[in-house]
């Protein structure tokens, strides 16, 4: 028997159909992958499963008992343990105290019996190989960690069926390896895992079925066995998606950039940056890697000029722009699109073709006399537009009208059709479904081949080994490593972005 059975799952928001009348159902000692792009119903799905939402009809059932629903401690005592995508830990207390929290064991007088705890948490970590003390306080925890904690606590709740959602978004390749074992090893005694992702090559690796559902409707549900990423690609989207090769490096040019000792720092006196030192190539892309917040966006804003760095120089070929402020960072070429789409990037009020004119209103093509060519403008715009499937397709509607992967696309249209000898880009493809990533990955890669100089900060390290040329690891806004395409190791660069040196990472 199914030990989760799922029925006629409906939920609506207002006019969106999140998710449309979705069965399923997971027996003991499988691993259950569900795929779909952002946006597809998933998150939605579990938590109407795990009780925190409340569908418009449908029913869970877990061992044939069907459970009250919109109910988060039903699911509990029923052994539904949900790990979210955000993690709800307490930063400030300890991962023991954050495991009992609510569910603390009591002595017979009626005081906390820690003893007792700790003995259980102790058995539950050794049987699935969860190791984390117990005594640090979770601020003190890695992602990975933290995760560890979070799983920890659901098995401490009698969690027999647990739900995990896209947990690999925030690992390093090691951690997710490390929760890739986990995983199999609670299959192994017989707990039923709901694996909730957007990758492909996860879903291949890690699942013995996977369901696809995409806006709010489950597509099909196949044996990981019989299918392939391809495949999987295509019920995700609707259509062939070509799921594209690896760049191979060729005919660079001269340098382009040269970065030397560049630093910022913070008030006290800390760098948040630097010093750090690398040159970059015509037709090179550069890929920064690194767990988030480790210097990256300080990166960007130093190159794109948006803070100015307290000391060290910036060359463009010759030409020092360090102290430049943006705009004319800007006309010197210099493109931005920055991992934030509505702060540095899109004007969400004003309308599609104006913000598609934003860097360069005031001059041509877009000047005509003292105004605007309105003209040229739209037309520019209609052809961007087009080009990079941005929908809606209408110009003259409010950029707020967009979702945020098509405002992405807008911003990487605009930056992109100004023809830049270097960009600078950040998360280009955070929030895009698969076939959009496809197209950015190819217009980057197209962008490069006609001598742009890009340096791509991303924390998809699948996607930074794809188009890079180098990949240069951030680790406390230090330069951990540079390591040049043939080179590439997953495992080396992951090392390298936890801080640690190994033996065989060399640069
Ligand atoms: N509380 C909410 N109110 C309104 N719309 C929501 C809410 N939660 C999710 N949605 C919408 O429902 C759709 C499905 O969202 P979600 O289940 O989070 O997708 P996924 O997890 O697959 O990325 C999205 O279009 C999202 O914007
Ligand atoms: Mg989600």
């Amino acid at each position: 028997m199914a030990q989760l059975e799922v029925v006629g799952v409906s939920k609506r928001f207002g006019n969106l159909r999140a998710n449309d009348n979705i069965s399923f159902s997971v027996r003991g000692g499988e691993v259950l992958a569900v795929l779909g792009e952002n946006g597809a119903g998933k998150s939605t799905l579990m938590k109407i499963v795990s009780g925190f939402l409340r569908p418009d009809s449908g029913r869970v059932a877990v061992d044939g008992q069907t459970i009250p629903i919109g109910d988060p401690q039903a699911a509990i005592r029923a052994g539904i343990g949900m790990i979210h995508q955000h993690f709800m830990l307490i930063p400030r207390m300890t991962v023991m105290e954050n495991l009992i929290l609510g569910r603390e064991p009591r002595t017979r007088l009626g005081s906390i019996d820690t003893r007792q705890a700790k003995q259980e948490v102790e058995d539950l970590s050794k049987r699935f190989g969860l190791h984390v003390d117990p005594n640090s306080p979770v601020e003190s925890l890695s992602v990975g960690e933290q995760q560890r904690v979070e799983i920890l606590k659901a098995f401490y709740r009698g969690a027999k069926i647990l739900i995990l959602d896209e947990p690999t978004a925030l690992l390093t390749p090691q951690e997710t390896d490390r929760l890739f074992g986990s995983i199999r090893e609670f299959a192994r005694q017989g707990l039923s895992v709901v694996f909730i992702s957007h990758k492909l090559d996860e879903v291949m690796k890690i699942s013995e079925r996977v369901m696809v559902v995409r806006a709010g409707q489950l597509v099909d549900t196949v044996d990981t066995g019989q299918t392939d990423a391809f495949s999987l690609a295509r019920m995700m989207v609707g259509r062939d998606v070509d799921l594209g090769a690896s760049r191979t490096t060729s005919g660079l040019g001269n340098v382009v950039l040269t970065v030397d000792h560049l630093e910022s720092q913070l008030s006290k006196g800390q760098p948040l940056l630097g010093p750090i030192s690398f040159t970059l190539r015509h037709g090179e892309i550069l890929g920064v890697a690194g767990v988030e917040g480790n210097g990256q966006q300080e990166l960007a804003e130093l190159l794109a000029g948006i803070r100015l760095p307290s000391s060290g120089t910036i060359l463009l070929d010759d030409k020092r722009v360090d102290s430049l402020p943006i705009r004319r960072r800007l006309e010197s070429d210099i493109a931005y699109v920055p991992a934030d789409r509505q702060g540095e990037g899109l004007v969400l009020d004003l309308k599609i073709w104006e913000n598609f004119i934003l860097r360069d209103y005031y001059r041509p093509p877009f000047r005509k006399g003292l105004g605007i060519d309105v003209k040229v403008a739209k037309a520019r715009t209609q052809a961007a537009v087009d080009a990079f499937d941005i929908r809606p397709n209408n110009i003259d509607l409010p950029s707020r009208a967009l979702s945020g992967g098509n405002q992405q696309k807008l911003l990487l249209a605009r930056e992109m059709s100004r023809n830049p000898r270097i960009m600078i880009v950040s998360q280009p493809t955070r929030g895009l479904d698969v076939g959009a990533i496809e197209y950015v990955h190819h217009q980057l890669m197209s962008l490069a081949q006609t001598g742009t100089a890009i340096v791509l900060i991303s924390l998809e390290l699948d996607e930074l080994m794809k188009l890079s040329d180098r990949i240069m690891v951030l680790f406390r806004g230090q330069i951990q490593g540079i390591v040049a395409r043939p080179e590439f190791r997953r495992d080396a660069i992951g090392l390298w972005m936890t801080g640690q040196k190994g033996q065989e990472v060399r640069q």
